[in-house]
């Protein structure tokens, strides 16, 4: 069963790690992303320090954005339609390949923030500066340490790096939302595959798919809030309930792509058919030039 946590005026979490759950409450008509207007103050607090990151010029990132923003799903659809078979460049799958057949090269992050970047930007070059802005947007949307976002507000390093990966991608906030977050759950899935493929068994052991399916990660956490009262078999949230979805969690209980992806929901991935094919092709391909 999900988690409650609720102070009275002050929090209201529902934590939701069960696959299940998250089939279900991912549908539900009631919860929403962004900034809820009636909330308890750590909720507001938390949804807020969220959408200060993930946003361009002031309107969320597509990842961000509530259900029925303006030609979101619209522009959901057509990058999905894009992504359908789409290659990445010969040079980044093997470079990819090589990391996963454990030989040395060029440093993990950059160049899968690189592969990512060119489905948008046929120019981008990725720099240990662009990686760092990109580590950096993450930990910020994810961080809730006073201290470390007292230095970020002063500093305005966070708004330097989003303006720094905004220029490299031509302004796309679907690119944008690619290469500072998306990224790290590519990079991840592929740093498992390395893994993978050094373990007892080796590329022996297991199909371009099955490998693919073992080693993807999902984004840790998700963030809805409730715009309404509900209750389903999954639980009971209030108007601004703020749910976590753990979808890494519940992934890897159930090895579901379609968690990993919110597939079946409003909010699903767009690239949710394409980064299965590419590990699929990068374990394949590593396969073949093991040393
Ligand atoms: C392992 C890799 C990836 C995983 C597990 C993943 C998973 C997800 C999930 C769970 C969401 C929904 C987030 C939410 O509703 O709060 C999402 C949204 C999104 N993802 Fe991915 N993603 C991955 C890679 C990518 C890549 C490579 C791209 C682009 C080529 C991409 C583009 C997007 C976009 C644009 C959205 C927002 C869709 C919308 O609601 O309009 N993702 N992704």
């Amino acid at each position: 069963m999900p988690r409650a946590l609720s102070v009275p005026c002050l929090v209201d979490l529902l934590v939701v790690e069960e696959a299940d759950a998250i089939r279900v409450l991912a549908v539900e008509a009631r919860l929403d992303r962004g900034v809820p207007v009636r909330a308890p103050p750590v909720n507001r607090m938390i949804a807020r320090r969220v959408a200060a990151v993930l946003q361009l010029d002031g309107r969320p990132l597509p990842s961000a954005a509530p259900r029925d923003t303006p030609g979101r799903a619209e522009a959901r659809d057509a990058l999905e339609a894009r992504l359908a078979g789409r290659p990445v460049e010969e040079a980044h799958l093997d470079a990819l390949a090589d990391h996963v057949a454990g030989r040395g090269g060029r440093a993990l992050g950059p160049l899968v923030q690189e592969t990512v970047g060119r489905l948008f930007a046929s120019g981008f070059r990725a720099s240990e500066e662009t990686w760092q802005a990109a580590r950096l947007l993450d930990e910020a949307a994810r961080s809730f340490n006073p201290v470390r976002r007292l230095v970020w507000a002063l500093t305005g390093r966070v708004t330097g790096a989003r303006r720094l990966l905004a220029r490299e991608v031509g302004g796309d906030p679907a690119a944008l939302h690619t290469v500072a977050i998306a990224v790290h759950n590519l990079v991840v899935s592929l740093e498992r595959m390395r893994a993978l493929a050094a373990g007892p068994g080796g590329f022996a052991r297991y199909t371009p798919e099955q490998a693919a399916s073992l080693c993807l990660a999902a984004p840790p956490r998700v963030l809805r809030h409730a715009t309404a009262r509900g209750a389903t078999a999954h639980g009971e949230f209030r108007d601004g309930t703020l749910v976590v979805f753990c979808l890494e969690a519940a992934r890897a209980r159930s090895l579901a792509h379609d968690i990993a992806f919110l597939t079946g929901s409003w909010s699903r991935c767009p690239a949710q058919a394409w980064v299965p094919a590419l590990l699929a092709s990068v374990w394949q391909r590593a396969a073949a030039r093991r040393p």
